[in-house]
């Protein structure tokens, strides 16, 4: 017999005589000639209620049964007597798979998320982390859609990379040279010719230089992947490893970028929106009040485009004291960003128009600028309770402009011939953004912290698995 998930059960249209439902027991309560199983399989948030008679073969093992033991139920799909549920089953087999003992540390009281980040093997057992990861997963579908849908073409960038994409220098090495005897060139320097790689190689912070080469082939590409970075921030939105998803656009400006980014996030929002209901409304009920009203506001306006000397204005005028001094040059720091989204205009702004001085290299220089205010063409997309969740800019194109941005950065212009051809033979204004894939979901769940919305947490000192 086919087996049956436990969202199908519970949506039947109608009662069935035998179906097979495989998972672990949550609960179990017991009446005088029967058990009452609640059985999840990870398909839906709920689980199905099973009824267990008395009269059933092993009973007395059945009626033991702990919290978190695998079974298999046969039986029949009935009308529920008892209320929230429309179907329960009534058993007339059930199978031990896998017993689990009273060590089992999912117990039906609720647990703190510190205390479910230490059991990470387990986590996806609870109510919460089950809902994270199907929206996850959801959100993953989603992406690949909208991206599908618009006919961008996905292209699967290096993760052991030679070039430092945004020259931030929080690259993780990638080497195969034997660290406690590294092989030395004649200056007792460590010769790295001799690695596998002949070069000094990592793991990429971003796949968008990668992006570009093919966005200026195939004009409308996506990049969606893990990426990594050695910054050591022991905060609630960065980690070692996230997913990023990096769409590249040929003939595209900030304006066309901005717009894509908008449409992209409210889409993905829809989309979680009318996909995953369930989970969404759990987040609501048990995590944040405030995320689905909040969600749904977002969907409605248009987000705000404030540039970034308008927003250095605004923050100067606001009359507050910062514990990170406000003027113009500085990078905007999380109190500002919360201010802009939270207090100031109350929803997602996109700032837009950097200083030049602490953006990246590649990023096209706006003409006209005042001296001394000189910027380009970035654009950051904040939202109200995370801040940034992306990233991007127009790119240089102009073959001279972006050889003075590399000198302006201290870049050997040698390392990126191949980026520099890009502006050589046939150019084109091209744009693109990078979305940070947990901060998304952040954003969707609710979910305040970055290691819980990520199957395995790289952030400094977790690394178990
Ligand atoms: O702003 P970032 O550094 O931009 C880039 O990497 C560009 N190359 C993107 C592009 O234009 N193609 O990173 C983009 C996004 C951020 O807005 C943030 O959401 C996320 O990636 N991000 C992180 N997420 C989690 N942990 C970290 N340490 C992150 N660093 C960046
Ligand atoms: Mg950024």
């Amino acid at each position: 017999m086919q087996r049956t998930l436990v969202k199908d059960a519970l949506a039947a249209a109608a009662a069935c005589d035998a179906l097979l439902l495989q998972g672990w027991v949550r609960t179990r309560r017991d009446a005088k000639t029967f058990s009452f199983i609640e059985l999840n399989d990870g398909s839906c948030l709920k689980g199905i209620q099973v009824i267990a008679d008395s009269s059933l073969p092993d009973y007395a093992h059945i009626e033991k049964l702990a919290t978190g033991a695998a079974i298999s139920v046969r039986g029949r799909l009935v009308p529920s007597q008892g209320q929230g549920q429309k179907w329960e089953v009534v058993a007339e087999s059930i199978t031990v798979v896998g017993e689990a003992d009273a060590t089992y540390p999912l117990q039906k009281k609720g647990h703190s998320l510190e205390f479910l980040r230490e059991i990470a093997h387990l986590r996806p057992r609870s109510n919460l982390f089950g809902a994270v990861f199907r929206v996850r997963s959801r959100l993953a579908y989603a992406i690949h859609r909208f991206f599908q849908e618009r006919s961008f073409v996905y292209v699967h960038t290096p993760i052991i990379t030679a070039s430092d994409a945004e020259g931030a220098g929080d690259m993780f090495r990638v080497t195969t040279l034997d660290l406690e005897a590294p092989p030395k060139d004649a200056d007792g320097r460590v010769d790295a010719t001799q690695d596998f790689f002949g070069k000094k190689t990592f793991l990429t912070v971003s796949g968008q230089l990668e992006a570009e080469i093919f966005a200026c082939a195939l004009s409308n590409v996506y990049t969606f992947g893990p990426t990594f970075r050695a910054e050591n921030s022991n905060t609630s939105r960065h980690a070692a490893e996230f997913w990023m998803i990096e769409p590249e656009v040929a003939f595209c400006d900030l304006d066309g970028d901005m717009t894509l980014a908008e449409e992209f996030v409210k889409y993905l929002i829809r989309d979680v929106r009318e996909h995953c209901a369930a989970d969404l409304e759990f987040f609501g009920k048990f995590v944040d009040k405030e995320l689905l009203p909040r969600l749904d506001f977002v969907l409605e306006k248009p987000f705000v485009r404030c540039s970034y000397t308008e927003a250095v204005e605004l923050l100067e005028k606001s009359g507050r004291t910062w514990e990170h001094p406000v003027a113009w040059g500085a990078n905007l720091q999380a109190e500002h960003e919360r201010f802009l989204t939270e207090e100031h205009f109350k929803c997602p702004v996109t700032v837009y128009n950097y200083p030049r001085a602490i953006k990246a290299f590649y990023m096209r220089a706006n003409d006209d600028c005042a001296p001394g205010r000189e910027t380009v063409a970035a654009m950051d997309l904040l939202v109200p309770g995370i801040g940034e969740i992306i990233g991007g800019s127009q790119r240089e194109e102009r073959l001279e402009k972006l050889r003075a941005g590399m000198a302006l950065h201290h870049l050997d212009e040698k390392s990126y011939a191949w980026y520099l051809d890009l502006r050589r033979y046939g150019t084109v204004p091209h744009a693109g953004f990078g979305l940070g894939f947990e901060r998304m979901l952040m954003f969707v769940t609710g979910v305040g912290n970055i290691r819980d919305v990520i199957p395995f947490a790289r952030t400094p000192g977790t690394a178990e698995f």
